[in-house]
């Protein structure tokens, strides 16, 4: 396929050249602070609403998630939550990040294991989210086809498929990405927290409840009273963000328009595409390389 060229493996996973030129930058440079919050996620996987939730349960008091000034309104969540690879260190300058507010929050791709090293060792915090791979990759096969160039031709459903089985995927393979932050998250509990998309989704306050707690802001009493929580979790879903004209019509992540980071964000869309023999694949890679770990999709069994 096209794409295969341009990808290439970098400590065990598959990037593109101006990915493993940032990352290096990132490992060079970046310093964690104790306070440090970080977003990690493989594309696709609920990314953009982790950023709005993070930050909005982080800057609850300065910014009411019911005021009609509120960042989220009018700021794509990934221009206010900057990804190292992208964003941070996406050129050759290196940014000063001591002056950013804290605690900082950033969110990255990148594995667990490639991560730089003073965020392993020091007490920031780590928040990643995971999506079931059958929708992830019906996300990302469709997200990669609309912002691909005009002259390139579009990626068929069973090349992209096979690419994903075979782990060629930004960042992938997945189950190399997700078991990394899985298992850390289960020797270190206080500093790594798993989240899961389809869990945010059938309960979205009790998970957000869980990431305040996590991040060592909980909801107050008085909070759970006035629906802090309900709020929080309004501004920050697919409905309310899609909506916004910042979404609509403004860029954030390099040159790629923001309304095609909200799409259905749905469970399951992904049984209107995979044949059943699609499915039967991606259902034995999954058991073949997480069996044992603990890590399950139950939306799709
Ligand atoms: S990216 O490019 O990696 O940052 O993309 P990412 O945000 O990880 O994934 C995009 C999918 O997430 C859906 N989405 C949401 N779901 C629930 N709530 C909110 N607020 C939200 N925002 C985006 C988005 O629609 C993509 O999923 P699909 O299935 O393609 O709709």
């Amino acid at each position: 396929g096209w794409r295969t060229p341009f990808i290439y493996q970098f400590q065990g996973f598959w990037c593109q050249p101006k990915e493993i030129q940032a990352i290096l930058s990132f490992h060079k440079h970046f310093q964690a602070k104790d306070g440090d919050v970080i977003l990690a996620t493989m594309p696709k996987s609920g990314t953009t609403w982790l950023k709005a939730i993070a930050f909005a349960i982080l800057n609850r008091k300065k910014f009411p998630a019911f005021s009609n000034n509120h960042p989220l309104l009018f700021s794509n969540p990934h221009d206010l939550v900057p990804f190292f690879e992208y964003k941070v260190y996406a050129n050759d300058q290196v940014p000063d990040l001591s002056i950013l507010p804290e605690p900082r929050l950033l969110a990255t791709h990148i594995p667990f294991a490639s991560l730089q090293e003073s965020i392993k060792n020091s007490s920031c915090k780590i928040v990643y989210i995971c999506r079931n791979p059958f929708d992830t990759f019906i996300s990302s096969w469709i997200f990669s086809n609309k912002i691909r160039p005009e002259t390139i031709p579009p990626l068929s459903l069973e090349e992209g498929f096979n690419m994903y089985c075979n782990g060629a995927i930004g960042f992938g393979p997945f189950w190399d990405h997700m078991l990394g932050y899985w298992k850390e998250s289960l020797e270190r509990p206080d500093k790594v927290l798993f989240l899961k998309y389809e869990d945010m989704k059938q309960g979205i306050a009790f998970h957000l409840k869980k990431l305040a707690k996590f991040l060592g802001c909980p909801f107050s009493l008085e909070e759970e009273e006035e629906g802090v929580i309900e709020d929080v979790a309004k501004l920050c879903s697919f409905e309310k963000l899609k909506e916004l004209e910042v979404n609509k019509s403004g860029k954030s992540i390099m040159n790629i328009e923001n309304r095609h980071l909200f799409r259905k964000g749905e469970v399951g869309d992904w049984l209107n595409y995979l044949s059943p023999a699609m499915v039967e694949q991606l259902t034995q890679v999954m058991e073949e390389k997480l069996s044992g770990s603990g890590l399950e999709f139950k939306a799709i069994s």
